[in-house]
């Protein structure tokens, strides 16, 4: 594996390349996608990830400063994970200092997580399109934890013509049904205890729809009662969407998704289901 900490040494490749863009404190959800970009890639191609805590994404005050850090960990992780190319830059070497342009999605990212991070999405945009001019992949894999993100990455991608393929991929969880995140190890040990109630809200919402419930309220209702029993929860949002549209819906459509952000404490975990 050969880590790379600025532009200039970034190779010129005609392999084909596949990369994973983190944050870093990586964990099983981050090594899920490695190994699906290997898969990608091929035999012949080359994996490459990408360790950067873009501050452009964090609110002011928000956690920012304290977002873990181990970076010989996810060195070393990278490293078994089979990940072909590191590249972890520093601060300066992404943004100059009198850096002046972003990239704002306007429609997707007024929904959901954008209305309780605002700006948020614009961070997402600029620096994952500056890490495609970069690093130059021919595809690029991102989870579907994260939904909104993926659906924004794929709007810029088609929106601004970039040659890039994005592939999904499904969230990876802990044995009691929390999803994976960074952001877990925020959590105290009542609050992790309580944790995997926001996949038990959405399983609850998918079961009464599977079962022919049809009303969106109705839905929301039942799952919003499995997060009131967990006292250390503060749900941000809860709604159903259509997947495509992030929009709201009264009732249920084929493509639809719920989703959901809670609050335990400072910590903000989000998680999402589809509805078949
Ligand atoms: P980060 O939170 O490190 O996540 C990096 C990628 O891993 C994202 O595509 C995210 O959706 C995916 N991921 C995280 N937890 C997952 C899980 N439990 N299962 C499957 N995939 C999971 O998302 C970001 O970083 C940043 O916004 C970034 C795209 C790197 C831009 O800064």
């Amino acid at each position: 594996m050969e880590t790379l900490r600025t532009i200039a040494r970034v190779p010129i490749t005609v392999k084909r390349r596949v990369l994973v863009p983190t944050m870093g404190a990586l964990h099983r959800g981050h090594l899920e996608l490695i190994r699906i970009a290997r898969e990608a890639a091929g035999k012949e191609g080359e994996v490459a990830a990408s360790i950067f805590v873009n501050p452009l994404q964090f609110a002011p005050g928000g956690d920012y400063e304290k977002y873990p850090r181990p970076e010989t960990d996810d060195e070393e992780f990278c490293r078994s994970a089979g990940v072909d190319i590191l590249f972890r830059p520093s601060l300066d070497v992404m943004y100059a200092a009198d850096f002046s342009i972003a990239i704002e999605e306007n429609s997707l990212s007024t929904a959901l997580c954008g209305k309780s991070r605002p700006g948020h999405f614009r961070g997402v945009c600029t620096v994952v399109a500056k890490l495609f001019h970069v690093l130059v992949p021919d595809a690029a894999v991102f989870g579907e934890k994260d939904f909104q993100q993926l659906a924004i990455i794929r709007r810029m991608v088609r929106d601004l013509n970039f040659q890039i393929e994005i592939i999904g991929a499904p969230t990876v969880r802990e044995s009691d049904g929390l999803a994976c995140s960074s952001r877990n190890q925020y959590l105290s040990a009542t609050e992790r205890q309580q944790a995997p109630v926001l996949r038990a809200a959405l399983a609850e919402g998918a079961r009464v729809a599977a079962g022919g419930e049809r009303s969106a309220s109705a839905i929301i209702a039942t799952a919003r009662k499995v997060i009131d029993m967990s006292p250390l929860a503060r749900l941000d949002y809860l709604e159903l969407v259509n997947a495509d549209t992030l929009q709201p819906l009264e009732i249920v459509q084929p493509n639809s998704l719920i989703a959901l952000a809670v609050f335990f404490g400072q910590t903000r975990l989000i998680d999402n289901i589809r509805l078949s």
